[in-house]
């Protein structure tokens, strides 16, 4: 072999709340491998908030981003890399994210708890999507999502009671 391929070790992908960094960010440590957060990257690009994108630009907009820079992650990030929410409901991210598993990447869904998920999911700052009716915006986004991380995923890991150590073994487990 001449050379490892430049690609993530795994991608997380799940709901808002589901643990994607926190667990993320423990099986990296537990690698040896870094951790990069796709919502982290857009922010350090754009200099300016994901609540800012989405008020002053807007979502599509915000996706549009979202994708070029998943797109770029994928293609040269070598650890563990965890996804906003949303992207894999954009087609050109869906099918960059196909790509990297048809090439033998690993792609982790945490399954949350919706109980579970909502109430981690109203402490980050970063969450425009879930400003209002957060509830039943959460249930509504995670009746259309959850078919499509489902059918990408190579991996489900349903984190419900599990603490962030437990839902990382588990996640090893089937890595
Ligand atoms: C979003 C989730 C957020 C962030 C943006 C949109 C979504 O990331 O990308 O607010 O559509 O679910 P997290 O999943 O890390 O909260």
């Amino acid at each position: 072999r001449l050379s490892a391929p430049n690609r993530p070790v795994a991608v997380f992908i799940g709901m808002p709340g589901a643990g994607k960094t926190r667990i993320g960010t423990e099986v990296a440590h537990l690698l040896g491998l870094g951790f990069v957060d796709s919502d982290e990257q857009i922010e350090k690009r754009e200099h300016e908030s994901i609540p800012s994108i989405f008020a002053t630009r807007g979502e599509p907009e915000f996706r549009r981003i979202e994708n070029e820079v998943v797109e770029d992650l994928l293609g040269s990030f070598e650890g563990i890399l965890s996804l906003g929410g949303g992207s894999p409901m954009h087609e050109g991210t869906r099918a960059a994210l196909e790509r990297y598993v048809q090439d033998g990447g690993t792609i982790v869904y945490l399954r949350a708890d919706p109980e579970e998920a909502m109430v981690r999911s109203q402490h980050g700052g970063n969450r425009p999507l879930l400003a209002h009716d957060a509830r039943t915006r959460w249930m509504n986004l995670y009746k259309q999502r959850d078919p499509v991380y489902s059918r990408i995923a190579t991996v489900i890991v349903a984190t419900r009671g599990k603490t962030p150590a437990k839902a990382a073994k588990a996640v090893m487990e089937g890595m």
